[in-house]
């Protein structure tokens, strides 16, 4: 048999036999740049520690030609591929294997094209999700728009192949729900787009975690309108200030008031008491929201003096925690370089809303940590289109019937000690212990881009059954689970491209 060392000597070789440009964007572990490049996109620290596997090569492609020929010398010597776009998956499957691996590393692949008359787009998985608003309000006026989540370095591969959602997801639903075409390689290196991908294929990487089909290079988006002027507030309630039955309040309107408004609270401990803030995106003018307040949510007491009028874009470096000071300056949104953190997140999708009364039963648990956790509870609003949109149209099934998603996030600064994420992760988990009897059950929803392998995942070696499978599998797609098995089964029968929670083939009896 053949050394490992042989093994990647042959793979080096396979590549340049395959591609003339491809040795230009190889990084081995040798190489001087080869830490900053794995630790340039990766969001969570924890997955950094010296103790992670660390992959043998990355590959920065810039041309299909390259990702195509890693493809193909990766499936011929046995190399695991992780695809990474924006490095923000939260347990870190795109930068952490623990078979032998390759990261494909698409950072190179970051180009935006508006069409603003066609009010379309081609993006490149690579791009940020800051870049991709950026560029669409710049060739737009400030018109035009795309339902993405509030974080400017998400990258746009992950985020559109899981779904994504943000502040438009009621006026507009997910991010997934407006791709029109696609590029991607498949498994035997071939260039595909909607048309010769066909239409399961297509459906599956909307949604279904592009990780388990293929690499998606870029994506065609249908851009949406927004008005040119938006009103945002950010109310702050403490306990004290009646924060609890602010909450249910908002419990019982969050999905139902206009599609033009978002509320969205963030709740968390401060010192001795929990504040609530009441974030929220309005698509109009504050003469228009106000009344609307005062009809569906009079007990928040919003003023004028509380609202801020601005453009779509200022919204969204708004909404992305970067304030609405005088200076905060939209070219922030191109910026890929923020702290990074160690963090764990989960979610859940409530279909009723939380009794009043339970509400201290979360309180305690922040206050049973060290005051300096940094854990918050993100309540994101459901109803008005992310709703209307039918279960199985895309893999992203957590539709109708959904009052709100609940975010679960905390995160701990630089200590990737195992210690620092057992701390943390206990907190998580105790809060998400204790609202098991308020959200969906049989089973508990899931949602791919809060990645959370404690919800079930694959073996790293050997076949994988479908059947175990569906226990994460049905949590974040609901029965669409089992046609995402279908479309593995046709394009990627022999379970190439996988990881912890990749769709597994029915295994074909040969
Ligand atoms: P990353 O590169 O880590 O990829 C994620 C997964 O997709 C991996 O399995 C990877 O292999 C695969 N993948 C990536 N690119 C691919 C490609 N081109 N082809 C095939 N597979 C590919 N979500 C949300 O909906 N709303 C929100 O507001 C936020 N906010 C937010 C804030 C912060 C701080 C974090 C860390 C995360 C979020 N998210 C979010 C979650 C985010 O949408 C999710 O993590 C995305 O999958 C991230 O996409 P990246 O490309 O950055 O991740």
């Amino acid at each position: 048999g053949e050394s490992l060392a042989e093994n990647h000597e042959n793979f080096l070789k396979c590549l340049s036999l395959q591609s003339d440009t491809i040795s230009k964007v190889i990084y081995t572990q040798n190489n001087s740049s080869y830490s900053s490049v794995l630790e340039s996109s990766i969001q969570n620290l924890v997955y950094l520690a010296p103790t992670k596997p660390k992959p043998l090569f990355i590959i920065t492609p810039f041309h299909v030609s390259e990702i195509q020929a890693t493809v193909k010398c990766s499936k011929k010597y046995g190399l695991q591929i992780r695809v990474r776009s924006g490095g923000h998956d939260h347990d870190a499957l795109s930068s952490v294997s623990y078979v032998p691996f390759i990261i494909v590393d698409l950072i190179n692949f970051s180009e935006v094209s508006v069409d603003a008359e066609e009010k379309t787009a081609w993006v490149q998985s690579g791009a940020t999700v800051g870049q991709l608003n950026y560029r669409i309000a710049e060739k737009s006026q400030n018109l035009l728009a795309f339902p993405v989540g509030t974080c400017p370095t998400v990258g746009v591969g992950g985020h559109l192949s899981g779904g994504g959602f943000g502040p438009l997801l009621r006026k507009y639903g997910a991010a997934a729900d407006h791709v029109v075409d696609a590029h991607m390689i498949d498994v035997k290196g071939r260039f595909l787009n909607r048309e010769s991908m066909g239409e399961d294929l297509f459906w599956a990487i909307r949604g279904g975690g592009g990780a388990s089909f293929g690499i998606i290079v870029s994506w065609k988006i249908n851009l949406v309108a927004v008005p040119s002027t938006v009103t945002v507030f950010a109310i702050p309630r403490t306990l004290e200030q009646n924060a609890t039955k602010l909450l249910n309040k908002w419990q019982h309107i969050a999905d139902r008031v206009h599609e033009d408004l978002f509320i969205s609270p963030i709740l968390f401990r401060m010192n001795s008491t929990m504040v609530s803030i009441f974030t929220s995106l309005f698509l109009g003018g504050i003469d228009r929201l106000l009344p609307l307040m005062q009809e569906s949510f009079p007990e928040l007491g919003l003023t004028k003096q509380d609202c801020k009028e601005m453009s779509f874009i200022e919204s969204v470096v708004y909404l992305d925690g970067f304030g609405i000071s005088e200076s905060a300056n939209v070219d922030v949104l191109l910026s890929r370089n923020f702290p990074k953190k160690s963090f764990k997140g989960k979610a859940d999708y409530l279909t009723e809303p939380i009794p009043e009364e339970a509400f201290q039963g979360i309180y305690d648990i922040f206050f049973e940590e060290d005051e300096k956790t940094i854990g918050l509870l993100q309540f994101f609003p459901y109803g008005g289109k992310i709703s209307e949109i039918s279960e199985p149209e895309i893999p992203y099934p957590h539709r109708a019937g959904n009052i709100y998603t609940l975010l679960y996030f905390v995160d701990w600064g630089q200590d990737t000690t195992n210690e620092a994420f057992q701390r943390h992760d206990n907190m998580i988990k105790k809060l998400f212990n204790y609202t098991t009897p308020y959200v969906t059950k049989n089973p508990r929803s899931a949602y791919i881009n809060y990645r959370d392998l404690d919800i079930g995942a694959n073996s790293n070696e050997g076949p994988i059954s479908v059947e175990e499978a569906s226990v994460w599998g049905k949590k974040y797609f609901k029965n669409n689970f089992y046609r995402l098995v279908h479309v593995k089964t046709m394009v990627d029968p022999d379970n190439f491209f996988r990881n912890e929670q990749s769709i597994p083939p029915f295994r074909l009896v040969k």
